[in-house]
């Protein structure tokens, strides 16, 4: 669970920092634009992640998450029911799925990290809406960021936008600073209170990252110690930016050079 009241001390980063972040930002959104074409009915989740951990070993970085806590892999690819942290392995994906591709690298000691919504071929309406809406949240949550604002602001415009449109968020993994480390203070809850939690300041850099269930909001991980699930099998969607605080506002690290923002993409 979050810690909303956030004695951590957060970083704040200088200016010549963003430039770090920005190429770290870049090459994660660069490999997701990447796999958008590989991901086709009968593709196994192993494979996409071959191809994500390909491009970022060939562009001379390294994926944040491998050996993070004991993890194996580059990518967390979470289809349908999965909430977050699927990891990849043989199941082949299948017209219809719904699938987030999460990445995280590492390019001259800072981190960039991402993940997106992949229809697999056409999708069903609920399915689409489920990820305009996750992805709107999004938005509205980074909308929310400038100096003075609250990590309570951010999650107070996801949750508001999710629940007007009948869906649920989780509460069990929230966004997170990051920067020279890939998970830092503070936590950045999908909920939330205005006016409530850390203050945001220039030079912070954190995720902002809902994840939005069709049904109840409870997640339940399986034996595998990663795989969350929505416990009702309702479908489960997520969006993820790393974003700075500006002296004016929020500056997005991991946009789509190939302007590739929401599905269906292209
Ligand atoms: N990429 C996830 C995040 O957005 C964290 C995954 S941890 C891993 O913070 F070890 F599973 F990769
Ligand atoms: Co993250």
């Amino acid at each position: 669970m979050p810690d909303i009241t956030e004695s951590r001390r957060i970083t704040r980063h200088r200016p010549e920092d963003f430039e770090g972040m920005r190429a770290a930002g870049r090459l994660v959104a660069e490999a997701l634009d990447m796999i958008t074409a590989h991901v086709q009915p009968g593709v196994t989740t192993a494979a996409l992640d071959r191809l994500c951990h390909d491009f970022v070993r060939d562009h001379g970085a390294i994926p944040a998450s491998l050996g993070y806590q004991g993890y194996r892999h580059a990518t967390c690819i979470s289809p349908n029911h999965v909430v977050c942290h699927g990891i990849p392995g043989d199941r082949r994906l299948a017209e219809g799925d719904i699938v987030n591709i999460d990445l995280a690298v590492i390019v001259a000691g800072w981190h960039g990290d991402s993940s997106r919504m992949y229809g697999v071929g056409p999708v069903g309406t609920l399915a689409q809406r489920l990820m305009d809406v996750t992805h709107e949240a999004m938005m509205r949550g980074i909308a929310a960021i400038r100096p003075g604002a609250t990590v309570g602001d951010i999650g107070h415009a996801m949750q508001r936008h999710v629940e007007a449109e009948r869906f649920s968020v989780v509460r069990e993994f929230c966004g997170h600073g990051l920067g020279r480390t890939y998970h830092a203070a503070p936590d950045v809850p999908n909920y939330g209170r205005p006016g409530e939690g850390a203050v945001l300041r220039p030079g912070m850099f954190l995720t902002v990252e809902p994840m939005v269930n069709a049904g109840r909001p409870a997640v339940k991980v399986l034996a595998d110690g990663w795989t969350a699930v929505t416990r009702d099998r309702s479908l489960s969607a997520q969006f993820e930016h790393s974003v700075g605080v500006t002296e004016t506002g929020v500056e997005i690290f991991t946009s789509s050079p190939a302007g590739y923002t929401r599905p269906p993409y292209g």
